[in-house]
């Protein structure tokens, strides 16, 4: 079987349509540049991941969006850049070096008067968010530690209102969450957070193959209205 090649074709067509459609420009690049100078990991989502969600804040018009999960800002800058004029991005980042790289390629990418990076960790963050009435927000990218996914995804509806968009990324890890091996908890939760968002009568969802080094999945959900009581 030519698995290889299968998975040679796919990135092949993945750098067709990168070359095409989501090249990196200067800010983009010099913020992939300093995270790696600052020895960042290499977790950031893909220029065409990137490239999907710009389109999806355009699309759903969103002009309020909360993103979970900072690193270095690349995606950050993606979908801050979708925003019409007064839309406001807010992002949290639990690692103050990340947080610092995040700041330094957001001011260099001329994003600075509608992104704020607060640092802390989001379970912290989330409810001081929902007491400073800093909601609802139109579209959610979930993309901070795996096994908070569950929480977060509570906090997201909480703030959100019917017809919001919720982003999460990394929702099929090469396979490993269709039938979790016991050495692999995160796999688990994955696996258990995917079918939530699958059957919660609150929720549409459909989860999208991303090709990276390995297939990943990005989770595209819309928050219907709360069942009346
Ligand atoms: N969205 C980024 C990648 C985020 S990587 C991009 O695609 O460019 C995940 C980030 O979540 C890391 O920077 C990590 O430090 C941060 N993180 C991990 N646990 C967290 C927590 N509990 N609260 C907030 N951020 C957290
Ligand atoms: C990991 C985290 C991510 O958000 C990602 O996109 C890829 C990998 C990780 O922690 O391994
Ligand atoms: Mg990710």
């Amino acid at each position: 079987m030519s698995n290889d090649s299968a998975e040679e074709a796919a990135r092949r067509i993945d750098s067709y349509i990168e070359e095409l459609c989501s090249a990196n420009d200067e800010a983009l690049s010099s913020a992939l540049e300093n995270m790696e100078r600052n020895g960042l990991p290499h977790i950031n989502v893909s220029a065409n991941e990137g490239k999907l969600l710009y389109m999806l804040v355009k699309l759903s018009g969103a002009t309020r969006v909360l993103e979970i999960g900072t690193l270095g800002g690349y995606s950050t800058i993606w979908m801050a850049r979708a925003l019409p004029d007064g839309g406001r991005l807010l992002t949290l980042e639990y690692e103050p070096r990340h947080a610092a790289v995040a700041r330094t390629n957001i001011v260099h990418a001329g994003l600075s008067d509608r992104v704020e990076v607060r640092l802390g960790a989001a379970l912290d963050l989330l409810p001081e968010i929902e007491r400073n009435s800093e909601g609802p927000f139109d579209l959610f990218f979930i993309d901070a530690d795996k096994e908070n996914y569950p929480g977060y995804l509570e906090w997201a509806i909480k703030l959100s209102h019917p017809g919001s968009v919720i982003l999460s990324d990394n929702l099929i890890r090469n396979g490993s969450v269709i039938d979790p091996a016991p050495d692999n908890p995160t796999a688990a939760v994955i696996n258990k957070y995917n079918r939530e968002l699958a059957t919660n009568p609150q929720l549409e969802t459909i989860i999208l193959p991303i090709i990276r080094e390995n297939t990943d999945g990005l989770g595209i959900t819309i928050v219907k209205a709360p069942p009346s009581s």
